[in-house]
């Protein structure tokens, strides 16, 4: 794995790109410039609509940019959907749901080998579930499964995660298992894109890339962040505290998500 300090080709790369939904007339992201190099850990702020979930639909490839360029060196990023609250009853234990991340990378005819196995239960284990391989996806709690939806992009192998709201709505000690689990493996040499609604997390973060379905801000989180460019990228959804001079952002609304797995 490449050593995080090294600069080298980003991961992905793009100048002024946006990506338009086929019954829609205007694009749903545009002006999107930005790069993740290896080692680095990108965080995607935007409101509810802001096109964070549009984006990484257009990195995985689900969705073609309609203007703009796109550089992408990784055969396969991988994606940690936005959380799926709805789905009870995954009648497949946790081991199944982190094998599916090494079918992405199989040839049709090919299946899952016993080193794919062992990838799966190591990943399970970097996410602290080794002990719950064989028990029922469904019967998890929401960290949980949110962690064996990480486990599964582990098993992908990817150099490039797509983390879309990882965090959103889970446990505390899930977070703190996945906040320090995303730190090792940038440290590793991993290229991470999470999206998020804390402004608090994405300062601690390498790079923050604000995007309120134009671009308002790509760069180093302490010359990003200011309170304007706090406004443009939550705009309406931004609210003062009455005799306060910080901001509050109003809680996002988490709705539920029926799209096919991937
Ligand atoms: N399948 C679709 N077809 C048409 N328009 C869509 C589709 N999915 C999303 N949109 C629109 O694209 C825009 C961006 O949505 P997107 O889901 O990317 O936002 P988001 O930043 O991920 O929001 P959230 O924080 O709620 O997850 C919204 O106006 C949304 O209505
Ligand atoms: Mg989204």
């Amino acid at each position: 794995m490449p050593d995080r300090n090294l600069s080298s080709d980003p991961l992905v790369r793009s100048n002024r790109l946006a990506a338009r939904y086929p019954a829609a007339s205007v694009p749903a992201i545009s002006s999107i410039t930005f790069a993740v190099e290896a080692g680095q850990r990108v965080a995607l702020l935007g409101p509810n609509g802001g096109g964070k979930s549009t984006l990484f639909r257009v990195l995985t490839g689900e969705l073609a940019p309609s203007s703009g360029e796109l550089e992408i060196s990784v055969a396969r990023p991988a994606l940690v959907p936005q959380s799926e609250q709805s789905r009870l009853d995954y009648p497949v234990s946790a081991l199944d749901v982190a094998l599916m991340g090494s079918v992405s990378r199989l040839p049709w005819w090919r299946r899952p080998s016993r080193a794919d196995r062992v990838l799966a239960r190591e990943s399970l284990r970097r996410v602290g579930l080794e002990s719950e391989a064989n028990t029922s996806f469904g019967e998890l709690s929401g960290g949980q499964r949110q962690r064996v939806l990480v486990a599964r992009a582990l098993v992908q192998d990817s150099p490039l995660l797509l983390l879309d709201e990882p965090f959103a709505g889970i446990d505390l000690p899930s977070a703190a298992l996945l906040a320090e689990l995303f730190n090792e493996l940038a440290s590793e040499g991993r290229g991470l894109l999470m999206a998020t609604h804390d402004v608090e997390q994405a300062r601690s973060w390498d790079l923050v890339l604000c995007c309120n379905r134009v671009q308002i801000a790509f760069g180093d989180p302490a010359t990003v962040l200011t309170r304007e460019v706090i406004e443009r990228t939550y705009g309406a959804s931004l609210v003062a505290l009455p005799g306060d001079r910080s901001l509050a952002i109003t809680p996002p609304h988490h709705h539920d998500h029926f799209e096919a797995d991937r």
